[in-house]
């Protein structure tokens, strides 16, 4: 009989950059992914859903090896583990799939043994992990983050996201590889452009925390990835140019790619002519493309604490319906 308990997660999928915040700007965004996790005699994987297929069922999964780096840290070991998951959030397209995986397994890890890590012990590990902070830590916390990491511990402040604003996403039917768009990325940058984005950024975070939505358009420009990554999406650069004048606040490339993320005002009276205007760029670029609206996602991951029952998997699938209905 196992001491720990079964520990169920709700993590969010994410943005980041929100165009000029290279690698420090985060927010999270309404799709999400749900984890069970308890220990077992043997280690066994319950995945479901199209985003999971693929994924390795055995201790070389993300989930078993991030799980593992908890209990490591925390002094214990629980060598066998079963691990059910489920996932709304499209994978290698720009919304922090990973991201939320290595945070859903960090905090599922964490509580079952008891919560002996911080939040911020969990948002150093993942941010170590992941080697960059925005994804995880909107995807921990919730909200708006900026954040900085310095190579062993990151620092955010989070910002309420504006009520007004709402989020169309056009999300393309091919693949891109975190690593394959920063490969693109210049070692260096020239001092203007590095000046162009610090500016932006600060604007940007600002006018978000102040609700200075007119603000966003001008602060929504990037000269560090998003030129460089432009031909890795077809019809990117059309869609960044022209987007504002069918209804958008702003447009940014969402985190790596290829997904593209637009603010909207939520008294927007355009927002059918933009989602229009967003497939049909991708259409004339020969790429099949789905629009999606979203919300901020304000909690965060979300823990609970549950009763033992050898991870029935009814129980887990009948949870994922009633929240997939709710
Ligand atoms: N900030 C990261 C990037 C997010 O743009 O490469 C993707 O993981």
């Amino acid at each position: 009989m196992s001491i720990y308990g079964r520990s169920r997660v709700k993590v969010p999928a994410s943005t980041a950059n929100l165009g000029p915040g290279f690698d420090t700007l985060g927010m999270a965004l309404s799709l999400y992914a749900w984890i069970e996790m308890e220990e077992a005699a043997e280690t066994v994987f319950h995945l479901y859903g199209d985003e999971m297929a693929g994924l390795p069922r055995d201790k070389s999964n993300l989930l078993y090896k991030v799980a593992q780096m908890v209990f490591a840290e925390a002094g214990v070991q629980v060598p066998e583990l079963s691990i059910a998951m489920y996932s709304e959030i499209p994978l290698t397209r720009g919304l922090g799939s990973s991201a939320s995986a290595i945070i859903g397994a960090l905090a599922a890890a964490n509580a079952m043994i008891g919560s002996p890590l911080s939040q911020a012990k969990l948002f150093d590990m993942a941010t170590a992990i992941e080697k960059h902070p925005d994804n995880v830590g909107a995807s921990l916390f919730g909200g708006i983050i900026t954040a900085v990491w310095d190579g062993e511990h990151a620092d955010y402040i989070r910002i309420e996201p504006p009520q007004e604003l709402e989020f169309l996403v056009v999300i393309p039917e091919f693949e891109l590889e975190t690593v394959k768009a920063r490969e693109a990325l210049p070692a260096e940058v020239t001092l203007g452009d590095a000046v162009h984005n610090i500016s932006r950024t600060s604007l940007l975070t600002a006018a978000l925390a102040a609700g200075r939505l007119d603000l966003i358009g001008t602060a929504m420009q990037d000269r560090l990835h998003q030129p460089y990554r432009a031909p890795l999406v077809p019809g990117m650069e059309k869609l960044l140019a022209e987007a504002p004048g069918h209804g958008a606040l702003g447009i940014a490339l969402s985190g790596a790619g290829p997904t593209l993320l637009c603010m909207v005002d939520r008294k927007e009276a355009r927002k059918q002519e933009l989602e229009l205007f967003l497939t049909e760029t991708m259409q004339e670029n020969g790429i099949s493309a789905r629009t999606v609206w979203l919300s901020p996602c304000t909690t965060g991951v979300t823990v609970e604490l549950l009763e033992r029952n050898g991870m029935q998997n009814e129980s887990f699938l009948d949870m994922i319906k009633g929240e997939l209905q709710s």
